[in-house]
C-alpha cells in the first residue's frame, strides 16, 4: 500500500459528510490534539444545507458542496479535489451516497466508514429500530474499510453498548454516537500506525 504519511507528519484526511456532523466535530477536535497522525484537509458533503458543515467553517477547513445531480460528473469532480489536496485517506461520516466501484478504484487509497451497529450484522439504513425490533442485547458501532460491497470491508475497530429494555431509536442512538465520537478517531489512529 502507498504511503499515506511519505515525509509529512501527519496523513491527509478528507471527510465526506451528508447531515449532522457530529462525528466530523469530534474528529476536527481529535486532529487537532498532539497525538493525532492525521490533519482534515478537506470536507465533502452532498447536501448544500448539511448542519455539520458550520464545523468546516469554525475550523477553517475547505469545504465544497457536490451536489450529485450526476453521478460519475460528481465522482469526477471529487477525485480531482482529492488530488488538488493530496489526499491520502477519506473517511465517511454520515455520508449518504454510496461511492462507485470505478470511483474506490480510482482513488486508490484508503476509504473508512462508520457504521451505527455491529457489523456484519445490520449492513445498510435503520439500524437502531432493527436491533430493538429484534430484541437484541447488545448494539454498538463499527469502523470498517469501504469496499465496492456495502458495508462489508475489514473491520478496523468495533465498540458495543447495551441495549436497555426502556431504550427507543433516540436513546440508543445517543449511547452509540457517543461511543462514535471515541472510536473514529481511534480507528484512523490505529489504522495510521500499522501503516
Ligand atoms: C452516524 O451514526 C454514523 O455511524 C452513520 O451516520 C451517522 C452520522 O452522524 N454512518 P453524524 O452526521 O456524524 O452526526
Amino acid at each position: 500500500m502507498e504511503k499515506l504519511i511519505g515525509n509529512k507528519t501527519k496523513a491527509n484526511v478528507a471527510v465526506f459528510i451528508s447531515g449532522r456532523g457530529s462525528n466530523l466535530k469530534s474528529l476536527i477536535k481529535y486532529s487537532k490534539s498532539k497525538n493525532s497522525l492525521f490533519k482534515i484537509k478537506l470536507v465533502i458533503s452532498n447536501k448544500s444545507n448539511a448542519a455539520g458543515l458550520k464545523y468546516a467553517i469554525k475550523s477553517k477547513i475547505k469545504f465544497y458542496v457536490i451536489k450529485y445531480k450526476n453521478v460519475i460528473n460528481s465522482e469526477k469532480k471529487i477525485l480531482k479535489l482529492l488530488k488538488k489536496f493530496s489526499i491520502g485517506l477519506i473517511c465517511l461520516a454520515g455520508f449518504m451516497r454510496i461511492l462507485s466501484k470505478n470511483f474506490i478504484k480510482k482513488f486508490n487509497k484508503t476509504i473508512l466508514n462508520i457504521h451505527p451497529s455491529l457489523l456484519p450484522k445490520y449492513k445498510g439504513l435503520d439500524t437502531h429500530s432493527r436491533v430493538l425490533k429484534n430484541k437484541d442485547k447488545y448494539s454498538g458501532s463499527t469502523v470498517h474499510l469501504v469496499t465496492p460491497k456495502l458495508d462489508a470491508g475489514k473491520i478496523i475497530l468495533q465498540k458495543k453498548i447495551k441495549v436497555s429494555k426502556s431504550d427507543n431509536i433516540k436513546t440508543l442512538e445517543k449511547k452509540i454516537l457517543k461511543i462514535e465520537h471515541k472510536i473514529y478517531s481511534e480507528a484512523i489512529f490505529k489504522f495510521l500506525s500499522n501503516l
